[in-house]
Order: C-alpha cells, then sequence, then structure tokens
C-alpha cells in the first residue's frame, strides 16, 4: 500500500497543534517572563499553533490585581512579539490568562494554584495536562518543587501529563548540577523535563544539523583530516546591565561557556544521528561532550578577561568593576576563552578554541570550521600572499546564515589570488521570517518534543569540562580588555602558540 503522506505521523510539514493544556509559568511579572515568554505565547496563538482549549496560569509574589495583571501582560506582549499586533488574538488569549498571588513559601498559596488548576479543567478544558515553566531564581527551585509534589501537581497519570521546564544555569559546577538533576527527578519522570538552552531554538543551529546531514558537500570533509581548526564564537557588545548580582557569582564560562557554546561544540562535532529524534541526537551530542578534553597547559590555553572602560559605537562606557552592584576589586571574569580537544577519530588533534565575552566591538554568534591550506600551491609566493585558510562560517545571529570563503583570482592581467565570500543569507533566501528560539522551544514543550533540549547527562558532562577551568581560575586576576576591544591580549597569545588567529567576525 502506497503509504499516505498525510497520515505518515514522520510528516513534519503540517503543523502540530498540542493537545489541550495549561502553562504554568512561576515568576509571570520577572524580566525573562515579560520580554519573552508572554511574547512568545501571543506569537503563538497568533500563528494559530495554541490548542483551542488552553489556559496560561501566572504565579508570583507581585500584589498585583487582575486588572493591573492584564494591562502589563498585554504591554509586554505588545511590545516584545514578533508577529503582528492583532488585538482580537490578544483578546481571546487574555481571556485564557489567570494571576495567582502568593510567596513560594506559602502553603497557602500552592493550594490554591492547585485548586485554580483543577478548576480550569471545568473551564478550560485542559485536560489535565500542564506545563510548569520554572522563571525564576534557582535558589527558590528546590522551594518549589518540593511545593509541586505535596500538592501532587507534578504528577503525571494515564492519559494526562505533567512537564517541568527549567532554565539555566543547571548549577554551578558538577556536584550543584547533580543534586539539582536528582532534585528535579525527585518529582518529574526524566521524559518530563525539559531544560532550555535557548541558543538550541535558534533557526541556524538546527540548520547546522540539516547542512551536514541533508548535503553531500560537507561532511566528507568535515574531519581533521581536512579541518585545521574550529572557532566558536558568542560576543556581545553589552555589560551585565542590572544584572550584577547574578553574574558577579557566575562570570562568562558558567553563564555561556558551560551550556550555549559547548552545546554548539557538541552539534559540530557529533556524528550522525540514527534518525531526527531527541533520543538519537542527545545520545550524539552526549558522546562528543564526554569526550572533549581541557587543556594541559592552561595558562596559555584557559584564558579569562575583564572589560575595562572603553569605547563602544562611539559612546565612553564604564569597567566591569564600575557597574552598579559590582565589587570594585571584583575577580569575575566578562570573557572567557579555551582550547578543547575532542577525543574522537574524527576529531583528535583538531583543536576547538571557544571565547565568550561582553563588551565585545559587536554582538556575534557564529561557528567557524577552518580548514586546511592546500598542501602544494602551483602559484608563485606572491601571487598567494593574501589567500587566507578556506573557511566555512555558520552565522547563529545576527544576520542568520552561512558564508564559505575561499580564494579567487583577482581581475586583471597578472595571477594573483585573493579570499572571497560567498553568502547564504536566511533572511534572503526565505520569505518566513524565523521563529523566536522561545517560541520555538515553548511550543516543543507543549508537544512534548524534547529533541533541543538537553538531557541531565549532556548538563552534567558540560560541568565535567568547565569544573576544571574554574579551579584553575579560581583566585586569579582575569586578564584586563578594554570594552569595545576583542578580549585581552592573552587570548591572542594563545592562538598565536600553535600559528593561528581569531576571526574577526
Ligand atoms: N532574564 C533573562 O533574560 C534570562 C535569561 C536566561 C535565563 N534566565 C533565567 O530565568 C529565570 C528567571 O529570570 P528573570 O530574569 O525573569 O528573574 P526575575 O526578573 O528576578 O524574576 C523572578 C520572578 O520570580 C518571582 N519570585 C521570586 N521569588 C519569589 C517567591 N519567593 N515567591 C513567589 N515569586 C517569587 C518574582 O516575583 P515578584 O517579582 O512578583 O516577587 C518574579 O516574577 C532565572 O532562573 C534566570 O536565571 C533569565
Amino acid at each position: 500500500m502506497i503509504p499516505n503522506p498525510l497520515r505518515d505521523p514522520r510528516d513534519r510539514r503540517l503543523p502540530r497543534v498540542p493537545e489541550p493544556c495549561a502553562l504554568v509559568v512561576f515568576g509571570i511579572t520577572g524580566d525573562l517572563a515579560r520580554k519573552k515568554l508572554l511574547p512568545a505565547v501571543y506569537d503563538l496563538a497568533n500563528r494559530g499553533l495554541l490548542p483551542t482549549n488552553f489556559a496560561l496560569l501566572g504565579f508570583a509574589r507581585r500584589d498585583w490585581g487582575d486588572t493591573e495583571f492584564a494591562e502589563l501582560s498585554r504591554e509586554a506582549a505588545r511590545q516584545y512579539a514578533r508577529t503582528p499586533w492583532r488585538e482580537e488574538v490578544w483578546e481571546q488569549l487574555a481571556a485564557d490568562i489567570t494571576f495567582v498571588q502568593g510567596s513560594f513559601d506559602d502553603d497557602n498559596a500552592f493550594d490554591q494554584l492547585a485548586a485554580t488548576l483543577d478548576e480550569l479543567e471545568g473551564t478550560h478544558g485542559i485536560g489535565g495536562n500542564a506545563a510548569f515553566y520554572l522563571s525564576i531564581p534557582p535558589s527558590m527551585f528546590p522551594t518549589v518543587l518540593k511545593q509541586m509534589q505535596r500538592t501532587g501537581m507534578a504528577e503525571s497519570t494515564p492519559g494526562r501529563w505533567r512537564r517541568v521546564v527549567v532554565e539555566k544555569p543547571f548549577g554551578e559546577d558538577l556536584p550543584s548540577s547533580r543534586e539539582l538533576n536528582a532534585l528535579v527527578d525527585s518529582v518529574f519522570g526524566p521524559d518530563d523535563v525539559f531544560r532550555i538552552d535557548h541558543y538550541l531554538g535558534k533557526e541556524t543551529v538546527q540548520n547546522l544539523l540539516a547542512l551536514r546531514f541533508a548535503n553531500t558537500l560537507f561532511e566528507p570533509i568535515w574531519n581533521g583530516n581536512h579541518v585545521d581548526s574550529v572557532q566558536i564564537t558568542m560576543a556581545e557588545d553589552v555589560g551585565i546591565g542590572g544584572r550584577a548580582q547574578f553574574y558577579e557569582k557566575t562570570g562568562a564560562a558558567r553563564d555561556v561557556l558551560q551550556n550555549h557554546l559547548l552545546q554548539l561544540l557538541a552539534l559540530t562535532a557529533m556524528e550522525e544521528p540514527v534518525e531526527f529524534s531527541a533520543e538519537e541526537i542527545r545520545t550524539e551530542k552526549l558522546k562528543i561532550l564526554r569526550a572533549i578534553s581541557v587543556p594541559e597547559d592552561m595558562e596559555t590555553f584557559a584564558v579569562r578577561g575583564q572589560y575595562e572602560q572603553g569605547w563602544l559605537a562611539g559612546e565612553r562606557v564604564k569597567g566591569y568593576r564600575q557597574e552598579e552592584g559590582v565589587d570594585p576589586a571584583s575577580l569575575t571574569e566578562t570573557y572567557a576563552a579555551v582550547r578543547l580537544g575532542v577525543e574522537t577519530r574524527r576529531w583528535a588533534g583538531v583543536p576547538f578554541y571557544l571565547r565568550t565575552g561582553k563588551r565585545l566591538p559587536r554582538r556575534v554568534t557564529e561557528i567557524a570550521l577552518v580548514f586546511k591550506r592546500a598542501p602544494h600551491l602551483p602559484f608563485a609566493e606572491t601571487d598567494t600572499e593574501e589567500l587566507g585558510n578556506n573557511q566555512l562560517v555558520v552565522r547563529v545571529q545576527p544576520d542568520e546564515g552561512v558564508t564559505l570563503k575561499f580564494g579567487s583570482k583577482v581581475p586583471g592581467s597578472v595571477m594573483e589570488v585573493r579570499d572571497v565570500s560567498m553568502d547564504f543569507l536566511y533572511g534572503e533566501q526565505f520569505t518566513e521570517a524565523s521563529p523566536e528560539a522561545y517560541e520555538r522551544l515553548l511550543l516543543d514543550v507543549l508537544l512534548g518534543d524534547a529533541t533541543l533540549f538537553p538531557r541531565n547527562a549532556e548538563v552534567e558532562a558540560s560541568w565535567a569540562v568547565i569544573d576544571p577551568l574554574e579551579e584553575f581560575w579560581a583566585g586569579t586576576t582575569p586578564h584586563p580588555y578594554r570594552a569595545g576591544e576583542w578580549g585581552p591580549r592573552a587570548a591572542d597569545e594563545m592562538l598565536a602558540a600553535e600559528g593561528r588567529r581569531w576571526r574577526r567576525p
């Protein structure tokens, strides 16, 4: 029988709409909920991707009445939504939003929340399904999880699912992440836990898998026989904003290297999954994370920095130690770079240089494969003076796309070869704009699709990479760099030590 593609459960072309359900957001009045979650819910509603029977239940401490809450959430959605504003969509959604006020340590408030969730069954027909989003300070995770356990809210039963979404940071080192994982696992089943690394919701990150595994062109050279080195960069031009309290005890390595950069490394280096499913992709990523080696010579190959005052986009900006809420003698790093190895047959001997920093010249995230030079050039040396290594660059943000850099003859009567770029830009090839990462990931949570969410073992394997770096850095002073520059000199020296240079994205 010829399979009917419309009936094929693997056909992903049709928009998937979740079953009736509720989304419960703990910390609905917070920064993340206002800037990302509420707008994402509106965008999903606007695209017709929420089930008809849907309810959003917000919980926070602030004493907001229903009217005040409705007005503020409308403003948040309106200001940060990606898709055009349609009042009627919001009106319909607003009718499905409820606010419960209370403190996490207040049993009565949680009992009321549980009762409200039960009531939604009757009023909104949510089928008992609910996803709980912990958009709260990590220190509150244990309290909230225990309350959910006490009230029975976390229990999945046949025909009713209960899921939890955990925001990073997933702990602050290996022991604390193990503790957190054990706690979450004691309340929710392993398939019901969704750890958000919003980078994985970005379209280009998923395109990396398409680029590698849907084509024949790239995979044969995607290995140490052809690749000289890999550079993964996440640069931010902003400082720490109002997040001094969080940042002071976190720093760039824990904030970005542990999660976003190591996940990008895993996707770049992993083997082809047996199929495009959560289980198989996570299995391949985990193998890579476990195969990562940290440098023996950390003095040279693990560099951290801290920005000093400088100039950015024509404006004078403060140094990190002068930021409000930062200790004037702070040793927290705002820049981290490291040379990692991936001990597999495909990658042995290929350095993976990772770097991230704040107050760098521009906001850019990219993965660059730098290829080996041709073993022989049949040109005069002067003809190829301006020829660099071939490079394949996957740009995650902004201007998502892929660039191929290679040598080409300069027009004219003499033979001269110089680097040129071939660009693929998402915005130019496709008319449909990419969904926001949170939009995509929230939908996946409601659908129960865990493909883009790292699992416990991945988080723990990542901390196993970061912990030795943190241990080496503890108590040392980060190298200074001026705001508006590409990090400290020591980071340049790290690459120079092996005859390489950082890309200037
Ligand atoms: N903001 C971001 O862009 C971002 C990015 C990545 C990850 N994250 C993570 O996302 C989570 C939330 O971050 P955020 O920036 O939104 O934090 P936030 O602005 O400080 O918001 C925290 C929320 O939790 C509520 N809350 C705190 N303690 C409470 C208590 N005892 N009882 C009841 N409610 C309480 C607050 O309610 P009241 O204000 O009403 O008291 C508020 O709604 C954190 O885990 C953070 O690490 C945030």
